[in-house]
């Protein structure tokens, strides 16, 4: 039985991942510090699986904390999505989110070098690429100076793996997600926002329950088929599908480099208005909504290239905008 330390585990991803990882027989160790989630989150996976991961509230900027678990754990796999990822917030509180994103990542690959782990998935972002030159965004568009404090953790932190994997025998994915959305189809799991949605399908959601008065559309005058921004939407389902594969590829030394980045999306844009309509459609419930400024730092548009993870990781995304808009709805009926 294989035994996979998910950091971040009570999160959005993470607890969608973790769900996966158990459907595959792994054996669960989650380390979370419920900065951004909540404890009900363990119970809630256990009542899709059966199975209750171990669990341990460790704060991974507690460098002693993090020795002291490896120390006492062996681990097949890590999966680190453990860190601070709101955009907007991040401007604001640069210190603590490169203290948060980076001392955390630092003090797990010290403890992977030193206990000779080396199984390593990095959750890290399409905001790596900026507004891409060209459309698809494939793993060779260059990165951009970051936006964001956000994004600049995730590039920082894509570098210091691969400087990491020169000098140990530490094999490492970094996947760069685009925009994650939905819920498991359960609703039992979802997205939980703690106080004013800053990403845009859990604003629409609450906007139709009518905890929201209205949904601002940030800019409607963009290069776009409508003039609203466009992004990729996988489904986390999806999303968590593609990490365990991930895994499998190192755990079977199928990687073809120490160091690996796959992006992980759809393929396909939707703009803000072709959301709304979609959400609109799928649950029949009516989005409140206006068109106002852009908001400071976002991209035109962006949307994967699917070409490497299809063929190299043999994943695709299956479940469509609908799908996930629906999920997303379904989990906001039972909050
Ligand atoms: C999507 C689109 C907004 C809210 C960021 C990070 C990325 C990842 C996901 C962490 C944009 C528009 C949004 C609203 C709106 N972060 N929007 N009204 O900015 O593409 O990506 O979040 O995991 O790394 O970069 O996602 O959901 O905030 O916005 O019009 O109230 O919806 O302008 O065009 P984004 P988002």
């Amino acid at each position: 039985m294989k035994h996979i330390l998910v950091t971040g585990g009570l999160g959005y991803i993470g607890s969608h991942t973790v769900v996966e990882l158990q459907k595959e027989g792994f054996e669960v160790i989650i380390i979370d510090n419920l900065s951004n989630s909540s404890i009900k989150v363990l119970d809630n996976i256990a009542s899709i699986t059966g199975i209750k991961p171990a669990y341990f509230n460790i704060d991974l900027k507690d460098k002693a904390a993090v020795k002291n678990f490896f120390t006492s754990n062996k681990v097949d796999g890590i999966i680190h999505f453990a860190a601070s990822k709101a955009v907007g917030e991040s401007v604001q509180m640069p210190l603590e989110y490169y203290e948060n994103n980076i001392c955390s990542l630092i003090y797990i690959l010290q403890e992977l070098k030193a206990n000779h782990l080396n199984n390593f998935i990095f959750s890290s972002s399409c905001t790596v690429y900026g507004q891409a030159d060209e459309l698809p965004i494939t793993e060779n568009a260059p990165i951009k100076p970051a936006e964001s404090p956000y994004g600049n953790t995730k590039q920082i932190g894509e570098e210091i793996i691969k400087d990491t994997t020169k000098v140990s025998d530490l094999k490492a994915i970094a996947l760069r997600y685009f925009n994650p959305i939905g819920a498991h189809e359960s609703a039992k799991i979802g997205e939980l926002p703690i106080g004013v949605p800053q990403n845009l399908i859990p604003f629409v959601v609450q906007t139709a329950a009518g905890i929201r008065k209205e949904l601002s559309v940030f800019g409607s005058d963009y290069d776009t088929i409508d003039g609203t921004a466009v992004r990729d939407y996988i489904h986390v389902v999806d999303l968590a599908k593609a990490h365990i594969i991930a895994l499998q590829r190192l755990l079977d030394n199928k990687n073809k480099s120490q160091y690996e980045v796959f992006n992980l999306g759809t393929g396909k844009g939707n703009s803000v208005l072709e959301v709304i309509k979609s959400f609109e459609k799928v649950t029949g419930k009516k989005v409140n909504y206006k068109l106002v400024d852009k908001r400071a730092g976002d991209i035109t548009a962006a949307y994967a290239d699917t070409k490497y993870a299809n063929e190299e990781l043999g994943w695709k995304a299956e479940l469509s905008l609908d799908d996930a808009l629906l999920s997303a709805w379904k989990w906001q009926e039972t909050l």
